[in-house]
């Protein structure tokens, strides 16, 4: 079987699960675009695993200090865990995965059992910036939106979903979420085989994924 083998540059390994990996800015619609495959699978054979999953225990900082935080540099990531789970999917092997408050910026301290399927998405910001986790993909998605509608969806999201106040999220993204985004995020879409443009609703980008997946679990039942 062997999960990091690539049978040949480009082509896909149907004796095991199929890795997707979804990437792109913070608000390009990386969760929605995740969540509208998910939906349009009738067969439910597909798991998504968020990168925000596995941002690093913060239990031993006070919340003051958890602010502090900068969530959008690798180092925030515990990737070495992400990378096991991964690779125990791969392998056809359940997970326990970790579940994140973005009100209290930590881990919860519970976990949840993610059984393995055929197709899994991986999304996250900094998933194609990292070479462990490039080279377990299978197809590498990047999502591609304008920064000025960007911070728009964050701000309207993160004050609806995520407990934050208008000025914390202007804060936060000229301080740090901005910086690394040039940083780490716009280089890695160099690697991406596909980019799709404004995320969520583009029907047919979402379409043509998932006309692929389909012909890929076709493929592996022959
Ligand atoms: P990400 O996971 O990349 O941060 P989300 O999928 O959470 O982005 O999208 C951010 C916000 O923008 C969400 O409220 C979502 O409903 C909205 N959104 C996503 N895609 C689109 C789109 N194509 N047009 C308008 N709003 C969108
Ligand atoms: O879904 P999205 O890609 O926006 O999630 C990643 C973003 O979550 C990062 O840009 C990071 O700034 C933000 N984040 C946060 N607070 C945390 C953890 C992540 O604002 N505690
Ligand atoms: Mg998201």
């Amino acid at each position: 079987m062997g999960y990091n083998k690539k049978i040949e540059k480009g082509m896909i390994n149907l004796q095991r699960p199929i890795l997707i990996g979804i990437t792109g800015g913070t608000g390009s619609g990386k969760s929605t675009v995740a969540q509208e495959i998910f939906n349009s699978l009738p067969e439910k054979n597909i798991v998504i695993i968020e990168q925000d999953s596995y941002y690093k225990d913060q239990s031993h900082l006070t919340f003051e200090e958890r602010i502090k935080t900068n969530y959008d540099h690798p180092l925030a990531f515990d990737n070495d865990l992400l990378i096991k789970h991964l690779k125990d999917l791969l392998e056809g092997k359940p997970i326990e995965k970790p579940i994140y408050d973005f009100e209290a910026h930590n881990r919860k301290k519970e976990t949840v059992r993610v059984e393995p399927k055929d197709i899994i998405i991986l999304e996250g910001i900094l998933i194609l910036d990292d070479e462990r986790i490039r080279n377990l993909l299978d197809i590498k998605i990047f999502v591609d939106t304008d920064a000025d509608i960007r911070i728009i969806r964050r701000i309207t999201r993160d004050i609806k979903e995520r407990g934050r106040t208008l000025e914390s999220v202007i804060e936060q993204y000229l301080t740090t979420v901005r910086p690394a985004h040039m940083q780490f995020i716009e280089p890695s879409k160099k690697y991406a085989d596909i980019i799709i443009p404004e995320g969520g609703y583009n029907k047919v980008a979402i379409d043509l994924m998932v006309t692929k997946i389909k012909s890929i679990i076709m493929q592996k039942q022959k």
